[in-house]
């Protein structure tokens, strides 16, 4: 009892301490600028002595409490984690995140949506409904930077775990959420990925104007909003550093999805000053209605684009290439194509007199294209500037040397599921360099974060395993 006490004092020493540090930090700050100045002489700060990719990682030092599942959140997380953040995961004990169980490839191993979305992370199993669980979780508080969540709305007041209650706690902490809408008529609604993309204006506007509303491959709801999440919770942690003081922070993935849609937005408003002269219904007649149509492959800036069949296409479902006639090099195209006449010919000459031809000028460059690999038309013309992007299959990008040798595509061993592919960390800092370190075993960390971190003596643990907190198996134990 007496040793909980203690470890209780040692977290909140540790709050107090840092608390005490960053308004420290905010009183010094001219004096420090000062200091630098007269330390370089040119104003700037010093920079580390340590070579680039030596001096630690952007986010070193940075605690999160990690109370998110499924995808959203934890590709926050995981974010924070390759910058650097000792990112320790909350989850259910002997369930954990659903997503462990989900679309299993091996048997009795973490799938790998699980894996893919957790890397770098520690996992510790603690039930936050059972009142040593919830005590576990007051000290993290008190401990951690960031507490991030994406539970269903009101899951988190509904532990005992409100905004005033982790301020009272830890007025530093920065509370951080996703939630499928902001506040409104839908605020209380459970979203997914493709909710999200049909609520955020994506699926109206993606598909061919024939067809029904499409969703597409890339998770924009979940991912995407994963990546606005961590975007705020770095903002705010810059605020603090001024204030000293935390802040809530929220990432509603319909808000996400729109943001991603901007351009979308844009053309709505077009709408009531003419019809929209770069989709490739204005050049074939078709009127426009009261709302942005969906496009098709056309590309969504000023220059047309459509997708081509190239060689093999009758067989390979990934032999097409993005071809976009930018104008600045429609001569070049004209000679690649074999169609000289089309660059002094009034009728093709200038963008205003293709818009209306654009099916016979993709139909004409496609004869073309048809002759040749993706990759042949890629080169060719890339070497004259022409801009085209291969359709590249999840094999082709699997096993692309150049994704491999970045990072972006990396390889990582697990005790359980053996070797794995994982996309590593897309956005490369040159001094805060990431590594990818394989998914926590649910619970893995359990022990050592209650110990090491929460100052928990091996008795207290104990009590810990057969009170239900930490170990259901323990509990049915305890219950027998
Ligand atoms: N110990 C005890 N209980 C726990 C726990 C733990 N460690 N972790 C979670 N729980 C409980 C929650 O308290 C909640 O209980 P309650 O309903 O009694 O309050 C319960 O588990 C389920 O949480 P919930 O978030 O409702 O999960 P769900 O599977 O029903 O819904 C989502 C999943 C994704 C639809 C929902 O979480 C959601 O809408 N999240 C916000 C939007 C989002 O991120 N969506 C995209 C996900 S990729």
């Amino acid at each position: 009892m007496a040793k909980a006490k203690k470890a209780k004092a040692g977290a909140k020493r540790v709050a107090k301490k840092s608390s005490r540090k960053v308004v420290k930090l905010a009183a010094r700050k001219p004096a420090k600028a000062n200091g630098s100045k007269k330390a370089n002489g040119n104003g700037l700060p010093r920079p580390s002595a340590k070579p680039y990719g030596q001096a630690g990682k952007a986010l070193e030092g940075v605690k999160i409490l990690d109370f998110t599942h499924v995808q959203s959140g934890p590709t926050c997380t995981q974010l924070l984690a390759w910058f650097g953040a000792d990112v320790i995961k909350i989850e259910r004990p002997g369930v954990g995140d659903i997503t462990r169980g989900q679309l299993r490839d091996v048997p009795n191993a973490d799938s790998l949506y699980f894996t893919m979305l957790n890397h770098n992370k520690r996992s510790i199993t603690v039930d936050s409904k059972n009142p040593k669980g919830k005590e576990i979780i007051e000290r993290l508080i008190k401990y951690c930077d960031v507490l991030v969540e994406n539970f269903a709305p009101g899951a988190l007041d509904r532990m005992g775990f409100t905004w005033e209650h982790i301020h009272k706690l830890n007025p530093r902490m920065i509370v951080a959420s996703v939630k499928g809408f902001g506040p409104g008529p839908y605020e209380d609604c459970k979203v997914y990925e493709n909710v999200a993309q049909c609520t955020g204006g994506a699926a109206s506007t993606t598909g061919f104007r024939e067809g029904p509303p499409l969703v597409t491959g890339a998770q924009i709801g979940d991912s995407g909003t994963g990546l606005h999440l961590a975007l705020g919770i770095v903002s705010a942690l810059y605020q603090r550093n001024r204030t000293g003081r935390g802040q809530k922070v929220l990432a509603a993935m319909q808000d996400g999805v729109l943001n991603l849609c901007r351009v979308k937005l844009r053309d709505q408003q077009r709408l009531r000053h003419g019809p929209l002269t770069e989709y490739s219904q204005y050049g074939e007649g078709v009127p426009f209605g009261d709302a942005v149509p969906r496009a098709g492959n056309d590309s969504g800036g000023g220059q047309p684009g459509w997708i081509l069949k190239c060689k093999g296409w009758e067989t390979d479902p990934d032999a097409y290439i993005y071809f976009i006639t930018q104008a600045p090099v429609w001569e070049a195209i004209c000679d690649v194509i074999g169609e000289p006449g089309w660059k002094t010919d009034p009728e093709f000459a200038t963008p205003k007199a293709r818009l209306p031809k654009l099916k016979q000028i993709f139909a004409r460059i496609e004869e073309w294209t048809t002759t040749k690999t993706k990759f042949e038309v890629m080169e060719i013309c890339n070497a004259r500037d022409i801009p085209v992007g291969p359709i590249l299959s999840m094999r082709e990008i699997a096993e692309d040397e150049s994704l491999r040798k970045t990072g972006t595509v990396v390889e990582v061993d697990h005790p359980t599921r053996g070797k794995y592919l994982t996309v590593g960390n897309p956005i490369k800092l040159s001094d805060s360099v990431s590594e990818v370190k394989r998914s926590p075993l649910l619970g893995e960390h359990t022990e050592e974060v209650l110990t090491k971190v929460l100052g928990y003596s091996a008795k207290e643990l104990a009590e810990l395993k057969s009170s239900g907190a930490i170990t259901p198996e323990e509990k049915k134990k305890a219950a027998a």
